[in-house]
């Protein structure tokens, strides 16, 4: 791995730490820690420099989010749980930062409750994966090994 290699960060907010254990019929069963290793090892052969963060705190992922640009981020790709339906600090720590990013849900959220079709972070994302599961980040770093 070198220093070449476009960085991604894959950001994933509050919950999802229970992956695995927390609704396994909505969510499936694979830990957080089973997405992101093969994100990690799909990113190797794609040469990307993949690196996963998780945090339960809204702050943080701000902190987050700003950190990204001074540590050479080029994408990305972020789950935000349920503060996708609630936070437009979030939405605004993503525009203010100016990289581009795909919205992953593991769940169809336009299947689910009301609360959960709406979204703050959808309009200024370059694109958005709901309903497939972890195969939705795949999916994700699929797409941007081929647009760098
Ligand atoms: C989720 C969907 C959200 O509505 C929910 O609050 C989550 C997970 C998903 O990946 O399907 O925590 O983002």
């Amino acid at each position: 791995m070198t220093d070449a290699q476009p960085k991604i960060w894959v950001i994933n907010g509050p919950n999802l730490n229970l992956l695995g254990q927390r609704e396994p019929h909505i969510y499936g069963h694979q830990t957080l820690k089973d997405i992101e290793t093969g994100l990690m090892d799909q990113g190797q052969g794609l040469g990307l420099r993949v690196e996963c963060f998780h945090n339960n705190h809204e702050g943080g992922l701000i902190d987050l989010i700003h950190s990204a640009p001074a540590a050479g981020v080029k994408w990305i790709i972020i789950n935000a749980g349920a503060y996708t339906h609630t936070s437009i600090a979030l939405r605004d720590a993503l525009a203010g930062v100016a990289l581009p990013y795909i919205e992953v849900h593991l769940s169809n959220v336009h299947a689910r409750e009301a609360f959960r079709h709406q979204s703050y972070l959808s309009e200024k994302a370059a694109g958005i994966i709901v309903g497939l599961g972890s195969e939705g980040y795949r999916l994700a770093l699929e797409y941007i090994s081929r647009k760098r």
